[in-house]
């Protein structure tokens, strides 16, 4: 299977890509996460990036489809992958398509602007492996601590406040429009975001099928 979640900085992307992995065994691929180590590690499109990227703003299409082109070519792709956070505009959803990739789902996890706000200012990430952690809503069991590889969580450069107001527009700008590419292909189904995760999870995993 091969899904597309869409959504809002901080609307819980991320968060349900990795339950839908471990569902349905397929790995998911975050552009974010990618970028994210490229700039840890400081290679060229790493250094590249990382101004877009601290301001709020997308990376160039050109940069980002060829990671993503890279990353499916991989062998772990062969049965399908989730892609968690591309496409991003319209552009990058028709260099999708224009090398051949049938997409079976475009899941949206839609949340209000002001829900995303107090999510994000509360978020802590991996700094190692990318899972994704909230302090209240889905806390680590040590504080500090990743659950899976026992990294170090800390909070994302982006989650500022005056950041997430520039990635919320940059969203509602250039991304937003992919609900129109997407739903006039007939791809197109949205879950709205609850206030706990469970409860989206128990949505969003009957969406691409999985009864939970
Ligand atoms: P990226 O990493 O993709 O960031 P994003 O889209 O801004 O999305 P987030 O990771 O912030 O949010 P999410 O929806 O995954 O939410 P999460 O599950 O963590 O991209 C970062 C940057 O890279 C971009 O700004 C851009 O510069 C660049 N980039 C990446 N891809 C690109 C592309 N294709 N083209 C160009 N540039 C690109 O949840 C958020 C928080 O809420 C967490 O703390 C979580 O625990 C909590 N939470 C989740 N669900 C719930 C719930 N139901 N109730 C309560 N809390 C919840």
């Amino acid at each position: 299977m091969k899904l597309i979640l869409l959504g809002a900085p901080g609307a819980g992307k991320g968060t349900q890509a990795e339950v839908i992995s471990d569902a349905l065994k397929i790995p998911q691929i975050s552009t974010g996460n990618i970028l994210r180590e490229a700039v840890k590690n400081g290679t060229d499109f790493g250094l590249k990036a990382k101004e877009a990227m601290d301001a709020g703003k997308l990376v160039s299409d050109e940069i980002v489809i060829g990671i993503l082109k890279d990353r499916i070519a991989e062998s772990d792709c062969e049965n399908g992958y989730i892609l968690d956070g591309f496409p991003r505009t319209v552009p990058q959803a028709e260099a999708l398509s224009a090398m051949g990739i049938s997409i079976d789902k475009v899941l949206e996890v839609y949340v209000s602007d002001e829900k995303i706000e107090s999510r994000l200012s509360g978020r802590r990430v991996c700094e190692s492996c990318g899972a994704s952690y909230h302090i209240e809503f889905k806390p680590s069991k040590v504080d500090g601590v990743c659950d899976k590889c026992d990294g170090k969580t800390i909070i994302r450069k982006d989650d500022s406040p005056e950041v997430v107001k520039d990635r919320l527009k940059t969203y509602h700008d250039q991304t937003a429009p992919l609900k129109d590419y997407y739903g006039k292909l007939g791809k197109l189904e949205t879950v709205i975001g609850q206030d706990e995760v469970a409860d989206t999870t128990k949505l969003v995993l009957k969406a691409v099928g999985v009864n939970g």
